[in-house]
Protein backbone atom coordinates (compact mmCIF):
# COMPACT_ATOMS: atom_id res chain seq x y z
CA UNK A 1 0.00 0.00 0.00
CA UNK A 2 1.45 3.22 -1.31
CA UNK A 3 1.13 6.27 1.91
CA UNK A 4 0.22 8.88 -0.86
CA UNK A 5 -0.23 11.51 2.11
CA UNK A 6 3.76 10.98 2.61
CA UNK A 7 4.04 11.33 -1.03
CA UNK A 8 2.35 14.63 -1.06
CA UNK A 9 4.29 15.92 1.74
CA UNK A 10 7.11 15.16 -0.31
CA UNK A 11 6.48 17.78 -2.69
CA UNK A 12 6.60 21.53 -2.67
CA UNK A 13 3.60 23.24 -3.34
CA UNK A 14 2.74 27.55 -3.69
CA UNK A 15 0.38 28.25 -1.14
CA UNK A 16 -3.40 28.38 -2.68
CA UNK A 17 -2.31 26.07 -6.19
CA UNK A 18 -3.88 23.18 -7.48
CA UNK A 19 -1.42 21.82 -9.91
CA UNK A 20 -3.03 20.03 -12.59
CA UNK A 21 -0.12 20.11 -15.04
CA UNK A 22 2.29 17.85 -13.83
CA UNK A 23 2.28 16.35 -17.40
CA UNK A 24 3.27 19.27 -18.46
CA UNK A 25 6.03 19.42 -15.53
CA UNK A 26 6.36 17.69 -12.42
CA UNK A 27 6.96 19.55 -9.41
CA UNK A 28 9.73 20.17 -7.01
CA UNK A 29 10.51 17.66 -4.82
CA UNK A 30 11.68 19.17 -1.77
CA UNK A 31 14.90 17.33 -1.38
CA UNK A 32 16.23 18.36 -4.70
CA UNK A 33 17.25 21.57 -3.55
CA UNK A 34 19.82 20.17 -0.69
CA UNK A 35 20.98 17.32 -3.34
CA UNK A 36 21.60 19.83 -6.02
CA UNK A 37 23.47 22.00 -3.23
CA UNK A 38 25.35 18.59 -2.42
CA UNK A 39 26.33 17.94 -5.82
CA UNK A 40 27.12 21.36 -6.48
CA UNK A 41 29.01 22.09 -3.42
CA UNK A 42 30.53 18.74 -2.11
CA UNK A 43 30.77 17.02 -5.64
CA UNK A 44 31.44 19.65 -7.96
CA UNK A 45 32.95 21.78 -5.89
CA UNK A 46 35.56 19.63 -3.78
CA UNK A 47 35.45 16.91 -6.34
CA UNK A 48 36.46 18.98 -9.36
CA UNK A 49 36.77 16.44 -12.41
CA UNK A 50 37.37 13.20 -9.82
CA UNK A 51 33.67 13.82 -9.49
CA UNK A 52 33.43 11.65 -12.80
CA UNK A 53 35.04 8.56 -10.99
CA UNK A 54 34.63 9.98 -7.17
CA UNK A 55 30.97 10.81 -7.33
CA UNK A 56 30.54 8.16 -9.95
CA UNK A 57 28.38 11.27 -12.30
CA UNK A 58 29.82 8.84 -15.33
CA UNK A 59 27.58 5.38 -14.35
CA UNK A 60 24.28 7.68 -12.96
CA UNK A 61 22.30 8.31 -16.88
CA UNK A 62 22.50 3.68 -16.32
CA UNK A 63 22.18 3.78 -12.73
CA UNK A 64 19.14 6.58 -12.82
CA UNK A 65 17.78 4.24 -16.00
CA UNK A 66 17.63 0.84 -13.85
CA UNK A 67 15.08 2.93 -11.10
CA UNK A 68 12.85 4.28 -14.63
CA UNK A 69 13.38 0.54 -15.82
CA UNK A 70 11.18 -0.21 -12.61
CA UNK A 71 8.28 1.99 -14.18
CA UNK A 72 8.24 1.47 -17.57
CA UNK A 73 8.23 -2.53 -17.16
CA UNK A 74 11.58 -2.76 -18.66
CA UNK A 75 14.15 -5.40 -18.11
CA UNK A 76 17.44 -4.01 -15.52
CA UNK A 77 20.49 -2.65 -17.79
CA UNK A 78 18.14 -1.56 -20.90
CA UNK A 79 17.04 2.47 -20.34
CA UNK A 80 19.88 4.76 -20.29
CA UNK A 81 19.67 8.50 -19.51
CA UNK A 82 20.52 11.76 -21.72
CA UNK A 83 19.93 14.60 -24.08
CA UNK A 84 16.32 15.60 -24.65
CA UNK A 85 13.45 13.45 -25.94
CA UNK A 86 13.57 14.79 -28.99
CA UNK A 87 17.30 13.60 -29.87
CA UNK A 88 16.03 10.25 -28.27
CA UNK A 89 13.19 10.05 -30.62
CA UNK A 90 15.58 10.45 -33.56
CA UNK A 91 17.84 8.08 -32.53
CA UNK A 92 15.75 4.97 -31.92
CA UNK A 93 13.90 5.78 -35.13
CA UNK A 94 17.37 6.00 -36.88
CA UNK A 95 18.26 2.65 -35.38
CA UNK A 96 15.10 1.05 -36.33
CA UNK A 97 15.23 2.28 -39.72
CA UNK A 98 18.38 0.39 -40.13
CA UNK A 99 16.82 -3.15 -39.25
CA UNK A 100 14.44 -2.88 -41.96
CA UNK A 101 16.96 -1.81 -44.75
CA UNK A 102 14.12 -2.77 -47.93
CA UNK A 103 11.01 -0.68 -46.44
CA UNK A 104 10.38 2.88 -46.60
CA UNK A 105 7.25 3.57 -44.57
CA UNK A 106 7.44 4.91 -41.18
CA UNK A 107 3.88 4.48 -40.08
CA UNK A 108 2.67 7.41 -37.23
CA UNK A 109 -0.51 9.13 -35.95
CA UNK A 110 -2.12 12.51 -35.83
CA UNK A 111 -2.02 12.24 -32.54
CA UNK A 112 1.89 12.12 -32.06
CA UNK A 113 3.34 15.38 -30.35
CA UNK A 114 4.63 17.20 -33.29
CA UNK A 115 8.02 17.08 -32.62
CA UNK A 116 8.55 13.10 -33.34
CA UNK A 117 7.28 13.95 -36.34
CA UNK A 118 9.22 16.88 -37.28
CA UNK A 119 12.59 14.45 -35.68
CA UNK A 120 11.17 11.60 -38.47
CA UNK A 121 10.92 14.74 -41.60
CA UNK A 122 14.63 15.49 -40.74
CA UNK A 123 15.76 12.36 -40.96
CA UNK A 124 14.14 11.23 -43.82
CA UNK A 125 16.18 14.41 -45.27
CA UNK A 126 19.14 13.54 -43.88
CA UNK A 127 19.22 9.82 -45.12
CA UNK A 128 17.86 10.36 -48.78
CA UNK A 129 16.62 7.14 -49.42
CA UNK A 130 12.94 8.38 -50.17
CA UNK A 131 11.31 7.31 -47.02
CA UNK A 132 7.86 8.14 -46.29
CA UNK A 133 6.47 9.35 -43.03
CA UNK A 134 2.62 7.94 -42.87
CA UNK A 135 0.46 9.86 -40.68
CA UNK A 136 -3.12 8.65 -40.11
CA UNK A 137 -5.72 9.18 -37.45
CA UNK A 138 -4.98 7.42 -34.20
CA UNK A 139 -7.93 5.30 -34.80
CA UNK A 140 -6.61 3.70 -38.06
CA UNK A 141 -3.35 3.08 -37.25
CA UNK A 142 -4.04 -0.47 -36.78
CA UNK A 143 -5.16 -1.05 -40.32
CA UNK A 144 -2.13 0.73 -41.70
CA UNK A 145 0.23 -1.30 -40.29
CA UNK A 146 1.03 -3.37 -43.46
CA UNK A 147 4.03 -5.41 -44.94
CA UNK A 148 5.04 -1.64 -46.51
CA UNK A 149 5.66 -0.33 -42.67
CA UNK A 150 9.36 -0.53 -41.55
CA UNK A 151 8.70 1.26 -38.26
CA UNK A 152 5.85 2.59 -36.53
CA UNK A 153 6.57 5.12 -34.26
CA UNK A 154 3.69 6.14 -31.74
CA UNK A 155 3.18 7.93 -28.71
CA UNK A 156 1.23 6.03 -26.29
CA UNK A 157 -0.89 8.76 -24.64
CA UNK A 158 -1.65 11.23 -26.71
CA UNK A 159 -0.79 14.26 -25.43
CA UNK A 160 -4.00 16.48 -26.20
CA UNK A 161 -6.69 13.68 -25.96
CA UNK A 162 -5.45 11.33 -23.18
CA UNK A 163 -5.97 8.82 -25.38
CA UNK A 164 -4.41 5.66 -25.07
CA UNK A 165 -3.25 2.96 -27.32
CA UNK A 166 -2.76 -0.77 -27.06
CA UNK A 167 0.96 -1.34 -27.17
CA UNK A 168 1.20 -4.95 -26.79
CA UNK A 169 -1.66 -5.22 -29.48
CA UNK A 170 -0.25 -2.62 -32.21
CA UNK A 171 3.52 -4.12 -31.56
CA UNK A 172 2.24 -7.79 -32.16
CA UNK A 173 0.83 -6.39 -35.07
CA UNK A 174 3.91 -4.66 -36.32
CA UNK A 175 5.93 -7.36 -35.41
CA UNK A 176 3.66 -9.91 -37.62
CA UNK A 177 4.10 -7.68 -40.75
CA UNK A 178 7.85 -7.39 -39.89
CA UNK A 179 7.83 -3.87 -38.51
CA UNK A 180 10.15 -2.48 -35.43
CA UNK A 181 7.90 -0.30 -32.99
CA UNK A 182 9.54 2.90 -31.54
CA UNK A 183 7.30 3.45 -28.71
CA UNK A 184 7.18 7.55 -27.34
CA UNK A 185 6.08 7.10 -23.59
CA UNK A 186 6.38 10.79 -22.47
CA UNK A 187 2.89 11.31 -21.03
CA UNK A 188 3.15 7.10 -19.89
CA UNK A 189 5.97 7.25 -17.91
CA UNK A 190 4.71 7.97 -13.97
CA UNK A 191 1.44 8.36 -15.78
CA UNK A 192 0.43 4.28 -16.40
CA UNK A 193 1.24 0.66 -15.77
CA UNK A 194 3.21 0.11 -18.83
CA UNK A 195 5.08 -3.37 -19.48
CA UNK A 196 7.48 -2.36 -22.35
CA UNK A 197 9.10 -5.81 -21.68
CA UNK A 198 5.98 -7.49 -21.62
CA UNK A 199 4.62 -5.93 -24.79
CA UNK A 200 7.21 -6.52 -27.10
CA UNK A 201 8.31 -3.08 -27.91
CA UNK A 202 11.54 -2.76 -29.73
CA UNK A 203 12.42 0.82 -29.02
CA UNK A 204 11.23 3.41 -26.42
CA UNK A 205 12.02 6.66 -25.47
CA UNK A 206 10.58 9.48 -22.87
CA UNK A 207 11.06 12.53 -20.59
CA UNK A 208 11.65 12.86 -17.46
CA UNK A 209 10.40 16.14 -16.31
CA UNK A 210 6.64 15.35 -16.44
CA UNK A 211 4.56 12.66 -14.36
CA UNK A 212 8.70 11.65 -13.31
CA UNK A 213 9.18 15.01 -11.67
CA UNK A 214 12.95 15.80 -12.60
CA UNK A 215 12.54 18.79 -13.40
CA UNK A 216 12.76 21.83 -16.23
CA UNK A 217 14.99 19.75 -18.59
CA UNK A 218 15.72 17.17 -16.83
CA UNK A 219 16.89 14.39 -19.72
CA UNK A 220 15.31 12.00 -21.46
CA UNK A 221 15.48 7.69 -21.46
CA UNK A 222 16.13 5.56 -24.15
CA UNK A 223 14.75 1.65 -23.94
CA UNK A 224 16.27 -0.68 -26.38
CA UNK A 225 14.66 -4.44 -25.70
CA UNK A 226 17.97 -6.28 -25.16
CA UNK A 227 17.37 -8.74 -28.21
CA UNK A 228 18.45 -5.15 -30.68
CA UNK A 229 20.89 -4.19 -27.90
CA UNK A 230 23.98 -5.08 -29.20
CA UNK A 231 22.92 -4.97 -32.57
CA UNK A 232 20.97 -1.85 -33.03
CA UNK A 233 23.43 0.53 -34.42
CA UNK A 234 23.68 4.51 -32.99
CA UNK A 235 23.10 7.03 -35.59
CA UNK A 236 24.58 9.38 -33.09
CA UNK A 237 27.89 7.96 -32.30
CA UNK A 238 29.43 10.14 -29.73
CA UNK A 239 32.11 9.39 -27.57
CA UNK A 240 30.58 8.03 -24.41
CA UNK A 241 28.43 5.30 -26.82
CA UNK A 242 31.72 4.25 -27.62
CA UNK A 243 33.39 0.67 -26.31
CA UNK A 244 36.18 2.56 -24.87
CA UNK A 245 35.39 6.17 -24.21
CA UNK A 246 38.40 6.62 -23.03
CA UNK A 247 41.12 4.77 -25.15
CA UNK A 248 39.79 8.28 -27.57
CA UNK A 249 40.49 5.93 -30.52
CA UNK A 250 40.12 7.59 -34.14
CA UNK A 251 36.96 5.56 -35.05
CA UNK A 252 34.20 4.81 -33.91
CA UNK A 253 33.25 1.24 -32.47
CA UNK A 254 29.76 0.65 -29.97
CA UNK A 255 29.79 0.19 -26.97
CA UNK A 256 27.84 -2.78 -25.59
CA UNK A 257 24.21 -2.21 -25.02
CA UNK A 258 22.29 0.24 -24.19
CA UNK A 259 25.45 1.88 -23.97
CA UNK A 260 26.21 2.79 -27.30
CA UNK A 261 22.80 4.79 -26.99
CA UNK A 262 25.28 7.50 -24.79
CA UNK A 263 26.04 10.34 -26.93
CA UNK A 264 28.10 13.20 -24.84
CA UNK A 265 29.03 14.41 -21.44
CA UNK A 266 25.53 13.52 -19.06
CA UNK A 267 23.60 16.44 -17.37
CA UNK A 268 25.38 15.77 -13.83
CA UNK A 269 23.62 18.32 -12.01
CA UNK A 270 20.13 17.69 -13.84
CA UNK A 271 20.22 14.20 -12.72
CA UNK A 272 20.76 15.13 -9.23
CA UNK A 273 17.63 16.83 -9.08
CA UNK A 274 16.06 13.89 -10.77
CA UNK A 275 17.44 11.69 -8.14
CA UNK A 276 15.37 12.96 -5.57
CA UNK A 277 12.59 12.99 -7.34
CA UNK A 278 12.97 8.91 -8.54
CA UNK A 279 13.48 8.66 -4.26
CA UNK A 280 9.77 9.09 -4.12
CA UNK A 281 9.04 7.27 -6.88
CA UNK A 282 10.63 4.31 -4.73
CA UNK A 283 7.61 4.38 -2.42
CA UNK A 284 5.33 3.24 -4.85
CA UNK A 285 4.80 1.06 -7.66
CA UNK A 286 2.66 1.68 -11.05
CA UNK A 287 0.36 -0.43 -10.38
CA UNK A 288 -0.78 1.65 -7.12
CA UNK A 289 -0.33 4.90 -9.10
CA UNK A 290 -2.52 4.04 -11.99
CA UNK A 291 -5.50 2.73 -9.70
CA UNK A 292 -5.82 6.37 -7.62
CA UNK A 293 -4.86 8.21 -11.20
CA UNK A 294 -8.55 6.26 -12.41
CA UNK A 295 -10.37 7.28 -8.73
CA UNK A 296 -8.79 11.10 -9.56
CA UNK A 297 -9.68 11.17 -13.77
CA UNK A 298 -12.90 9.81 -12.86
CA UNK A 299 -14.43 11.95 -9.95
CA UNK A 300 -12.51 14.63 -11.93
CA UNK A 301 -14.79 13.99 -15.00
CA UNK A 302 -17.85 13.35 -13.13
CA UNK A 303 -17.44 16.67 -10.84
CA UNK A 304 -17.28 19.09 -14.03
CA UNK A 305 -19.64 17.63 -16.96
CA UNK A 306 -22.26 17.84 -13.74
CA UNK A 307 -21.57 21.43 -13.32
CA UNK A 308 -20.28 22.51 -16.59
CA UNK A 309 -22.29 21.71 -19.87
CA UNK A 310 -20.69 23.98 -22.23
CA UNK A 311 -17.38 22.06 -22.07
CA UNK A 312 -17.24 18.40 -24.02
CA UNK A 313 -15.20 16.13 -22.89
CA UNK A 314 -12.22 15.04 -25.31
CA UNK A 315 -10.89 11.97 -23.51
CA UNK A 316 -11.93 8.93 -23.79
CA UNK A 317 -14.77 8.18 -20.82
CA UNK A 318 -13.61 4.65 -20.63
CA UNK A 319 -10.52 5.25 -18.08
CA UNK A 320 -8.85 2.12 -19.31
CA UNK A 321 -8.57 4.03 -22.59
CA UNK A 322 -6.97 7.35 -21.45
CA UNK A 323 -3.68 8.11 -19.64
CA UNK A 324 -3.55 10.12 -16.91
CA UNK A 325 -4.95 13.35 -17.97
CA UNK A 326 -8.02 14.74 -19.03
CA UNK A 327 -8.68 17.14 -21.44
CA UNK A 328 -12.50 19.59 -22.43
CA UNK A 329 -12.95 21.29 -25.37
CA UNK A 330 -13.82 24.62 -25.60
CA UNK A 331 -13.78 27.29 -27.71
CA UNK A 332 -12.80 29.90 -25.65
CA UNK A 333 -10.36 27.32 -24.00
CA UNK A 334 -7.23 29.65 -24.11
CA UNK A 335 -9.02 32.34 -21.94
CA UNK A 336 -10.68 29.82 -19.28
CA UNK A 337 -7.46 28.60 -18.30
CA UNK A 338 -5.97 32.07 -17.51
CA UNK A 339 -8.68 32.56 -15.53
CA UNK A 340 -8.02 29.31 -13.67
CA UNK A 341 -4.44 29.52 -13.34
CA UNK A 342 -5.63 33.40 -12.15
CA UNK A 343 -7.59 31.27 -9.06
CA UNK A 344 -5.01 28.74 -8.35
CA UNK A 345 -5.70 26.12 -10.45
CA UNK A 346 -3.42 25.15 -13.03
CA UNK A 347 -3.55 23.03 -15.98
CA UNK A 348 -2.96 24.16 -19.81
CA UNK A 349 -4.42 24.82 -23.24
CA UNK A 350 -3.42 23.14 -26.44
CA UNK A 351 -4.89 24.23 -30.06
CA UNK A 352 -6.87 24.76 -31.23
CA UNK A 353 -9.74 24.35 -28.29
CA UNK A 354 -8.28 21.44 -25.58
CA UNK A 355 -8.01 22.69 -21.72
CA UNK A 356 -5.82 20.03 -20.51
CA UNK A 357 -5.56 18.97 -16.72
CA UNK A 358 -3.04 16.34 -15.64
CA UNK A 359 -3.59 13.63 -12.79
CA UNK A 360 -0.63 13.00 -10.36
CA UNK A 361 -1.54 10.66 -6.94
CA UNK A 362 2.02 11.39 -5.99
CA UNK A 363 0.89 14.72 -4.82
CA UNK A 364 -2.82 15.57 -6.04
CA UNK A 365 -5.60 13.74 -3.49
CA UNK A 366 -9.47 13.47 -3.74
CA UNK A 367 -9.91 16.71 -2.11
CA UNK A 368 -7.74 18.65 -4.95
CA UNK A 369 -9.97 17.35 -7.33
CA UNK A 370 -13.06 18.22 -5.52
CA UNK A 371 -11.76 22.09 -5.16
CA UNK A 372 -10.46 22.48 -8.62
CA UNK A 373 -13.84 21.34 -10.17
CA UNK A 374 -15.56 24.00 -8.15
CA UNK A 375 -13.23 26.72 -9.13
CA UNK A 376 -13.46 25.33 -12.88
CA UNK A 377 -17.50 25.27 -12.23
CA UNK A 378 -17.86 28.91 -11.20
CA UNK A 379 -15.32 30.25 -13.67
CA UNK A 380 -17.27 28.75 -16.18
CA UNK A 381 -20.99 29.40 -14.99
CA UNK A 382 -20.01 32.93 -14.28
CA UNK A 383 -18.08 33.37 -17.52
CA UNK A 384 -15.29 34.72 -15.33
CA UNK A 385 -12.45 34.02 -18.30
CA UNK A 386 -14.43 36.14 -20.68
CA UNK A 387 -12.00 39.43 -19.64
CA UNK A 388 -9.20 41.11 -22.20
CA UNK A 389 -6.58 40.31 -19.49
CA UNK A 390 -6.88 36.07 -20.33
CA UNK A 391 -7.13 36.45 -23.85
CA UNK A 392 -3.85 37.51 -24.50
CA UNK A 393 -1.49 34.48 -25.39
CA UNK A 394 1.48 34.11 -24.10
CA UNK A 395 4.75 32.48 -25.45
CA UNK A 396 4.29 29.22 -23.71
CA UNK A 397 0.54 28.39 -23.87
C1 LIG B 1 5.13 12.99 -26.73
C2 LIG B 1 6.28 13.95 -26.76
N1 LIG B 1 7.32 13.67 -27.56
C3 LIG B 1 8.38 14.51 -27.63
C4 LIG B 1 8.43 15.68 -26.90
C5 LIG B 1 9.60 16.60 -27.03
O1 LIG B 1 10.44 16.47 -25.92
P1 LIG B 1 11.75 17.34 -25.71
O2 LIG B 1 11.35 18.77 -25.66
O3 LIG B 1 12.31 16.87 -24.40
O4 LIG B 1 12.70 17.06 -26.84
C6 LIG B 1 7.36 15.99 -26.05
C7 LIG B 1 7.38 17.24 -25.25
O5 LIG B 1 6.48 17.56 -24.54
C8 LIG B 1 6.25 15.11 -25.99
O6 LIG B 1 5.19 15.37 -25.22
Amino acid sequence: MTDFAATKALFQMPDGVIYLDGNSLGPLPKAAPARMDAAMRDEWGELLITGWNKAGWMAQPAKLGDRIARLIGAETGHVVLGDTLSIKVYQALASALEMVPDRRVILSDSGNFPSDLYMAEGLIKTLGKGHELRVVAPEEVEVNITDEVAVLMITEVDYRTGRLHDMARLTRKAHEVGAITVWDLAHTAGATAVDVSGAGADFAVGCTYKYLNGGPGAPAFIYVAPRHADAARPALSGWLGHEAPFAFEASYRAGPGIERMRVGTPPVLAMAALESALDIWDMTTMDAVRARSTQLTELFIDRVEAACPMLELASPRDPAMRGSQVSFRFADGYAAIQALIARGVIGDFRAPDIMRFGFTPLYLDHADVEAAAAIIAEVMQKRLWDAPEYKTRARVT
